[in-house]
């Protein structure tokens, strides 16, 4: 079991990134700093952890800082003795990547290239250091009616968002073969949960609802997902930091799979449940709307590997997990509207009005 005293998370600000400080602050299992890295994007909110760095006093630290800035990220392995990196630092929205795909190579590639340079000359010599980097099903590509991804599937990315982040993934590997960096790496099917950034399936829909506008399903709501509640996520991931092997990569999944429609559906049952709402009028805002370029159709993850060698498994029930999820963008209308000040209106109109 590895173990470690200064984890630089990259990206801690935003939906990922934040609930795993949180988790792991908490975690019996880890006594050590955690030092959140994160240049704070329109998707980095560091509200999200306003309650954990308070009750972790020195425990945590926040430096603003981007990935791409070498100097910056090698004075923050200097000043806080970094032992591990968890990488979650990234451009990650397939339709911001379609209109935009410059910064999605920028930080997703060149980011990554400049962390896992800086560590490689940071710990030449060093024992027990681990820069984990936490990636997504998406590089996989499409796949039809059957059929799931498996460590081994060939990589077939389609968007600039995935092709970014498979660059990024052969980038991590690369540094393992070539210089023996300690490295770990993880593909993770959809998360969702509290802190999603409201330009995602899950909270568009539930912010919608709650505002009487229209639920935008894209194409024909066939496209398949496969979710997992984003703390199963956290799990996995350090599951595979303390003792996962060196130089492997593991899929994380929620073995459950769900067409989009009918995932809309759903939440339109429990957002009335839990708001109080009519449940037909809010069914009624269902519209279908212009398909995404290139839309993957359906993603599926195999993860008995990380079953098998590791001992994980799912905890939370999806529908439990969504009702939490519904539960905590109606108590959070602070961070909601904190998250949809800036650039947010404009963006949200110029994606949707496309269509
Ligand atoms: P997010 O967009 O919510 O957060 C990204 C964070 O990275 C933000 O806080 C942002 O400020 C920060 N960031 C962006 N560019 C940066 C830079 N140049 N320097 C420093 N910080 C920067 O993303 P998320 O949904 O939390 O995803 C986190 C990671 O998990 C990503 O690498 C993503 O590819 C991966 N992933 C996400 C999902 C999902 O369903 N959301 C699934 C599998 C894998
Ligand atoms: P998204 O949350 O953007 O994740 P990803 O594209 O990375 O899987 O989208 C999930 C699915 O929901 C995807 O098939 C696209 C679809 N979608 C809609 O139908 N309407 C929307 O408004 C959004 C944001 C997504």
């Amino acid at each position: 079991m590895r173990n470690f005293k200064n984890i630089l998370v990259t990206g801690g600000a935003g939906f990922i990134g934040s609930n795993f400080i949180r988790w792991l602050l908490s975690n019996p299992g880890f006594s050590g700093r955690v030092v959140n890295f994160d240049v704070l994007t329109y998707a980095g909110n560091p509200e999200s952890l306003d309650d954990v760095a308070a009750a972790a006093g020195k425990r945590y630290a926040f430096v603003k800082g981007d990935i791409t800035d070498r100097a910056a990220v090698e004075k923050a392995f200097t000043e806080f003795d970094v032992d591990a990196v968890v990488h979650f630092a990234a451009e990650s929205h397939v339709d911001r990547s379609i209109h935009g795909p410059e910064t999605f190579v920028r930080t997703n590639v060149m980011g990554t290239f400049t962390l896992l340079d800086v560590a490689r000359n940071a710990w030449k010599g060093r024992e027990g250091v681990l820069f984990h980097h936490v990636s997504t099903d998406e590089v996989f590509g499409s796949l039809g009616e059957t059929g799931k991804f498996t460590e081994t599937t060939p990589y077939d990315p389609r968007s600039p968002y995935s092709a970014s982040k498979a660059s990024s993934d052969h980038l991590v590997m690369a540094y393992s073969h070539t210089y023996g960096l300690p490295v770990t790496m993880t593909n993770c099917s959809n998360n969702y949960g509290p802190f999603q950034f409201p330009e995602k399936l899950i909270p568009v829909m539930i912010l919608n609802m709650l505002e009487g506008k229209s639920l935008p399903v894209y194409g024909d709501g066939r496209n398949v997902r496969d979710w997992l509640y984003v703390e199963d996520h956290n799990a996995a991931v350090w599951a595979v930091m303390t003792k996962g092997r060196l130089g492997e990569t593991y899929n994380i999944g929620g073995e459950n799979e769900w067409e989009n429609l009918r995932l809309v559906n759903r939440l339109v049952e429990l957002v009335a449940e839990e708001s109080g709402r009519n449940v037909e009028s809010l069914r009624s805002l269902i519209a279908f709307v212009k398909d995404r370029p290139g839309h993957d159709r359906r993603y599926a993850i195999d993860c008995s590997k990380l079953k098998r060698e590791l001992g994980w498994t799912q905890s939370v029930d999806f529908d439990e997990g969504l009702r939490r999820t519904v539960r905590w963008y109606l108590d959070n209308p602070r961070w909601i509207e904190r998250v949809r000040s800036g650039e947010y209106r404009t963006w949200m109109e110029r994606n949707y009005s496309e269509r």
